[in-house]
């Protein structure tokens, strides 16, 4: 199969950037998106061009690195994949494919089609741990957790980080991102001594990375490739207003 593409092309942060069009000939429709790209960068390394960047890691939908706008769509066409789980079968034979980069505010563009989510790095080192010693690793079933509890925790905890749910929020809202990070610790017995203190660090800095708000449109519930559900967002939410009122109340945080 043939396909035509429009890639966002941006030699660094400070230059302005713009599409620029490839052809990708005789693919394999079998092969993964990011195999595709490989292609097209042989190619323009060989005719002494610049290849495109982009980041990836993993190729197993694990690491999170992949992050693509493709078609307009984070990650593009298929539902609950990462970009690298995306495979040119999902397009047809003439298609005219569409790649940027995530586009957010908190997001800057570095090069082409990465950007720095390094501000997600700073909303995990502000609450996204347990610091209080835990001793070594006890029995199992030592510290009962009620299955549902355990259960909802690796739900929350399947968040790969790739800010999909930022890249499809209008208001660039990471509260998808920061109630998942929140809610796989606050869940278990481990994560309690913490919680109030964990919930106030991650919303403020959140806000102080330059997140927009939530939009209550569920778009990121939709674009999340790990399934994430907004039920998170509404834990948060509540988990935010409790942890304020003590702290108001009994002083600071734990
Ligand atoms: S490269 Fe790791 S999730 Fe896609």
């Amino acid at each position: 199969m043939n396909v035509k593409l429009k890639v966002w092309r941006q030699a660094s942060g400070q230059q302005s950037g713009g599409f620029e069009e490839y052809e990708a000939k005789e693919l394999n429709p079998n092969m993964s998106f990011l195999e595709m790209l490989d292609e097209v960068n042989e190619e323009l390394i060989q005719a002494g061009k610049e290849p495109i960047a982009f980041e990836h890691d993993c190729r197993e939908g694990i690491c999170g690195s992949c992050s693509l706008m493709i078609g307009g769509e984070p990650h593009g066409p298929e539902y609950r994949v990462a970009s690298c789980q995306t495979y040119m079968r999902s397009f047809k034979d003439g298609d005219v494919i569409t790649i940027e980069p995530f586009r957010s505010k908190a997001f800057p563009v570095l090069k082409d089609l990465v950007v720095d989510r390094s501000a997600f790095d700073r909303i995990i080192q502000a609450g996204g741990f347990i610091s209080v010693s835990t001793g070594s690793a006890p029995d199992a079933n030592s510290i009962p957790v009620p299955k549902v509890s355990a259960d909802l925790s690796m739900d929350a905890a399947a968040c790969i980080g790739c800010g999909a749910c930022v890249a499809s929020c209008k208001n660039g809202a990471a509260m998808l991102f920061a109630s998942a990070k929140a809610a796989h610790l606050n869940l278990l017995p481990q994560g309690q001594a913490e919680k109030d203190r964990r919930v106030l660090a991650i919303v403020e800095t959140m806000d102080a990375q330059g997140f927009g708000s939530c939009s209550n449109t569920y778009a990121c519930e939709s674009a999340c490739p790990k399934g994430i559900t907004v039920d998170f967002i509404a834990k948060l939410n509540r988990d935010y207003a409790l942890a304020s009122v003590r702290t108001k109340l009994l002083g600071a945080a734990a």
